[in-house]
């Protein structure tokens, strides 16, 4: 599986590290931002080093790690400011009270003050203290200075603080810390401004409290779908179906169970978006009335009546004709055989721009692995066979399609 993340891949990235226990996480942090391909300068403040080593971050980015004000090297090497003229993100996890405080006055007293006072770039906070230092009105008007100047913050979270106690402090998680930079290095991307309704997962319609018919979808292909779209800088809704994944940062997630609770979030979230991808799994039919209590066995069989649901592209494209809204509509189509003919039939059918066809009893392709192997077919006929790929993938490129479908509106 590729960890490269397009969205980080060759972008210049410092880590400020101040001196709190979950400097330790940066250590993680600082190796996830490596492996997607960023270039990584750690700044460490005299303190951090006394919880986690210089030579930790130094193995895991190949490049020095700058601490010492004054060093005569360091000076040579990086310069006192050259770290943050040059950054294209400055990721500050964690960052301490005592950090936010001299960052919220301007204080360079250390090399991750400093740099982040020469930083051009944006500046991701990733708080961590112990509750108590987090509601100090201190602290409070120190983070709302910080936001009125452009500051981006992550967390902090809830739970066991290091003291041992239950409360607001820890640092977010790793994931959550990357996941937050892409959102800031993205949203100025090329669809900034532009909403994007996606939808992921499967439905599943009610025969009664405890029973439903549903389908295999996980949910992977549309959630790589949000998060691509989250990275080029869209307004994202995820209409989702039960999927245990946590939305991107940045994203609306709107969670759904039904084929119809899903319709009316679509179409809600459609009035004024640029485009929406279908990529959920829709139950084409439900039980035709849900039981109030659960259905007790009996010796014999059982059927059960199932009547069609609404289809949600065809709803969306008819208020197309209309309005105009969305502008690009895609949809897939998960097909068994004859995936070209059928996905094709289903463009036409119900007037789509472009239609991802997958084979979804192809080893490797469809529900629940993270790989895709997909045909991209346009309105226009055209038909581009994807290799095999990582979801994440696929979804970059359909995303670079709807880019170039939106530039062409
Ligand atoms: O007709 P089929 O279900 O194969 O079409 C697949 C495409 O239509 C997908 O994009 C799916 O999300 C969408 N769909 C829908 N409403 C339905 C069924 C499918 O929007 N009731």
């Amino acid at each position: 599986m590729d960890m490269e993340i397009p969205i980080l891949k060759g972008r210049k990235v410092v880590v400020g590290v101040s001196g709190g226990i979950a400097a330790y996480k940066a250590a993680d942090l600082t190796s996830r931002l490596v492996q997607a391909g960023a270039q990584v300068d750690v700044v460490m403040t005299p303190a951090a080093a006394e919880f986690v080593r210089p030579l930790t971050f130094q193995a895991l980015t190949h490049r020095p790690v700058a601490l010492e004000m004054f060093s005569l090297w360091q000076e040579t090497e990086i310069g006192h400011v050259s770290l943050g003229k040059r950054a294209d993100l400055m990721v500050i996890a964690p960052a301490t009270a005592s950090t936010l405080a001299k960052l919220a006055h301007g204080l360079a007293d250390n090399m991750l003050t400093t740099t982040a006072l020469a930083c051009r770039g944006p500046i991701l906070l990733a708080p961590a203290m112990e509750s108590g230092m987090w509601a100090n009105p201190a602290t409070v008007a120190n983070m709302e200075v910080l936001g009125r100047r452009g500051y981006f913050s992550v967390g902090p979270d809830s739970g066991r603080l290091a003291s041992g106690a239950e409360g607001v402090g820890r640092m977010s998680e790793p994931d959550a810390i990357l996941d937050a930079a892409r959102w800031v290095l993205g949203r100025n991307g090329p669809l900034a401004g532009k909403k994007v309704v996606v939808t992921a997962g499967g439905t599943r319609e009610a025969i009664d409290p405890v029973r439903f018919v549903g389908n295999h979808s996980s949910g992977k292909m549309g959630f790589a779908l949000a998060y691509a779209a989250r990275d080029r800088g869209a307004e994202v809704t995820l209409v989702h179906g039960p999927a245990a994944r946590t939305a991107p940062h940045g994203v609306r997630a709107v969670a759904v169970e039904s084929a119809e609770q899903m319709q009316a979030a679509v179409l809600d979230a459609a009035v004024d978006a640029a485009a929406i991808i279908m990529a959920a799994a829709v139950a084409d039919y439900r039980p035709k009335a849900a039981a109030e209590h659960k259905i007790k066995k009996t010796q014999g069989e059982m059927a059960l009546e199932l009547v069609r649901t609404p289809d949600i592209l065809a709803a969306v494209t008819t208020r197309r004709a209309q309005s105009g809204s969305p502008r690009v509509v895609i949809g897939f189509a998960a097909e068994t055989c004859n995936v070209l003919e059928n996905a094709r039939e289903k463009l036409t059918r119900k007037g789509l721009d472009l239609i991802v066809a997958n084979d979804v009893l192809a080893a490797d392709s469809g529900f629940g692995v993270d790989t895709n192997r997909v045909i991209l077919i346009d309105a226009g006929g055209g038909a581009a066979s994807l290799p095999l790929m990582s979801k994440q993938a696929v979804a970059e490129t359909v995303l670079d399609r709807l880019a170039a479908l939106l530039g062409r509106c």
